[in-house]
């Protein structure tokens, strides 16, 4: 038999066969699924969005191809162009992808946190990745990463530098993704949204796209040592959570409630998780975990809360799912120098 190549459409068309034109057309579409087992209070419903399941591995699969999809369109980012950002690898990993797939060249800055298995995929997927090691002030590597990226910039001609914490197109690719795919699933509204965040741009796209829908109480679990609502920088080792930088796109007027969470109690709730639900996820996932059962101790029922898990658990086999990373996270904690 001869398959007939023509071009593929760009997006599965209703009506026609479900084939994709490339990887980029899987993102999204991801399952909500009840979480029944862990939570098990009367008249209080928890339900988790499952974002781990988007082909690069994480949520930050949505932005990338909304930023560069939508920077290609508009000419803010010229065809040939090299794509710069600072990442610690989930969206680095996503824009690697994106990157490949239109024939753009990407440099990715990353720090010592970020996961092996993310930086070999970047390489492999043609990325070139710049591992910068000198903390910065606040306890973390972004100042450090902004400062290569800013130095990349200047010095390399036909950059473009994507820049996902001032990024409108960041929040808009979960406004237009993950937000409108929750009023879709959904048919009674939901009261709660609790999701992880770093940039803030996820957690922000999906509250706008819900409010639009219905009343809802917004809940950040963010790291402890991280500075977006305040308070003092300090170390923390989960990739991908929380930040030593307050990000442009950040809106604290539409966050009513944040909940800080260290990364022993972050990787407990992920094993935790995994025990009771069979949901193999990563580390800013147990923070979303704990920050649920926070809220559902003190929620007056009934409640339905939407967690939103970013990402899978595979990435962290040397962390959240270490016994002796575990015990260290478990010593700093009991220190309280985290
Ligand atoms: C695993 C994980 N969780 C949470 C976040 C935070 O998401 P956002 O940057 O949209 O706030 C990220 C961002 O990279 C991430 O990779």
């Amino acid at each position: 038999m001869t398959l007939a190549r023509g071009p593929r459409p760009s997006q599965v068309v209703e009506g026609a066969e479900r084939v994709g034109a490339s990887v980029l057309d899987a993102i999204g579409a991801t399952p909500l699924v009840a979480l029944d087992r862990l939570f098990a209070r009367p008249g209080v419903e928890v339900l988790a969005k499952l974002e781990l399941m988007n082909p690069g591995g994480s949520m930050k699969d949505r932005s990338a191809r909304y930023i560069v999809g939508g920077g290609l369109a508009d000419g803010s980012i010229p065809p040939g162009s090299r794509l710069v950002e600072s990442s610690s690898g989930n969206f680095g990993v996503a824009v690697a992808m994106a990157a490949r797939l239109h024939g753009l060249a990407f440099t990715c800055v990353v720090d010592p946190h970020a996961s092996a298995a993310n930086v070999t995929i970047m390489r492999g997927l043609g990325a070139d990745v710049e591992v910068v090691d000198e903390p910065d002030t606040a306890g973390g590597y972004l100042h450090t990463r902004l400062a290569r990226v800013h130095e990349i910039l200047a010095t390399t001609p036909d950059t473009v530098w994507i820049n996902q914490y001032a990024n409108d197109r960041n929040w808009l690719a979960h406004y237009h993704g993950t937000g409108a795919e929750l009023v879709d699933q959904l048919l009674v509204p939901p009261t709660h949204l609790v999701g992880a965040v770093s940039t803030t741009g996820s957690l922000l796209g999906c509250a706008r796209r819900l409010r639009e829908w219905c009343p809802l109480q917004v809940v950040a679990a963010d790291a402890v040592g991280s500075v977006i609502f305040g308070g003092p920088g300090g170390r923390r080792e989960l990739p991908g959570l929380g930040s030593s930088r307050v990000p442009e796109l950040h809106s604290p007027a539409e966050i009513d409630r944040v909940e800080h969470v260290d990364d022993a109690t972050a990787a407990e709730a992920c094993r935790e998780l995994l025990a009771t639900e069979a949901i193999f996820a990563g580390g800013s996932t147990g923070a979303v975990v704990t920050a649920v059962r926070r809220l559902v101790d003190d929620v007056v029922p009934p409640a339905r809360i939407v967690a939103i898990f970013p990402d899978r658990g595979d990435r962290y086999l040397d962390r959240v799912y270490d016994d002796a990373w575990l015990d260290r996270a478990r010593a700093r904690r009991v220190a309280g120098t985290r």
